[in-house]
């Protein structure tokens, strides 16, 4: 196993990149706020399937979390996470703390409009410009050659893609497949908040997108009283509120009557104190 080296300035990054780069290899950023799981391993694997020398980022961004969220409480495991990166073959950890990443007040940020208003953008306000800034500051510290998002936060990587394409970055945004658990639920760091009786609920999200997707994919149902019977179903099975189940354009997410083209099923769920986020393509 190659040895995975751990940097935690700006400049150590560009210059631990930069032996890589003078090698002739190309460079695959991994962005992660740690906590890792299998998830972020296939993320890594992405990296190394194309070629690329993998980077992974940890940092648990502040500026993503609403007032009432859980920056505090988000889940860290530095050492374990070294440790996963080290054996899925990333080479280099970039692990920041908040003073380098946001040495002073941040007065430049990035808006990616309308992609924003659907979905998870009216329930966390100002989340998309945090994950857009910081990702568009990752790239710049680590000038990949690609970056790689997970499809469990699917408007996320729609956001980020429309930003690289957008600002004409010379980086590639490459979109994983959610990695899930064996019964179906989709891989978080999120997921270590669920007590074990939350656990089994938890899988009726997954149930109740396969159950919508079957139901609107031939496209002779209109889909908004598919999705509310599917969102009634998860409160029964014991969810405490739906945020959002929906379907929507798969590129502009915008919630579609019926299925035409590529769509995606989408649903933000809380249970108890965690909330719960997946989708499905169509
Ligand atoms: O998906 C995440 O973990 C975060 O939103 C990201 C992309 C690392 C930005 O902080």
């Amino acid at each position: 196993m190659k040895a995975l080296t751990v940097v935690r300035s700006v400049a150590d990054l560009r210059r631990a990149v930069a032996e890589h780069r003078s090698a002739g290899r190309t460079i695959g950023l991994v962005p992660t706020m740690g906590a890792l799981h299998e998830g972020h391993v296939s993320l890594v694997q992405g990296a190394l399937d194309r070629g690329d020398v993998p980077v992974a980022s940890i940092f648990v961004n502040p500026t993503q979390f609403g007032p009432n969220e859980d920056f505090g409480a988000y889940p860290r495991d530095e050492a374990g996470d070294f440790a996963k990166l080290e054996a899925a073959g990333c080479r280099i950890a970039y692990a920041p703390v908040v003073e380098e990443m946001y040495p002073g007040p941040q007065l430049t940020t990035i808006t990616v409009a309308g992609l924003t208003d659907h979905l998870c953008g009216p329930f966390r306000p100002g989340h998309f410009q945090g994950v857009a800034t910081v990702v568009c500051k990752l790239l710049m510290m680590a000038m990949p050659d690609r970056g790689y998002f997970g499809e469990k936060d699917y408007q996320q990587l729609q956001v980020l893609k429309r930003m690289a394409r957008d600002l004409n970055m010379p980086i590639e945004i490459v979109g994983m497949p959610t990695v899930r658990e064996p019964d179906g639920l989709a891989m978080s760091s999120r997921n270590r908040y669920l007590a074990p009786s939350e656990r089994k609920t938890a899988l009726a999200l997954y149930r109740g997108l396969n159950a919508v997707a079957d139901a609107v994919r031939d496209g002779r149902a209109s889909c908004s009283p598919v999705a509310e019977r599917a969102a009634q179903a998860l409160l029964e099975a014991g969810f405490d509120t739906v945020e959002y189940l929906t379907v929507v354009d798969a590129e502009s997410l915008a919630p579609l009557d019926r299925v035409r083209g590529p769509a995606r099923v989408a649903a933000a769920a809380r249970l108890g104190r965690t909330r719960l986020i997946d989708n499905i393509a169509v």
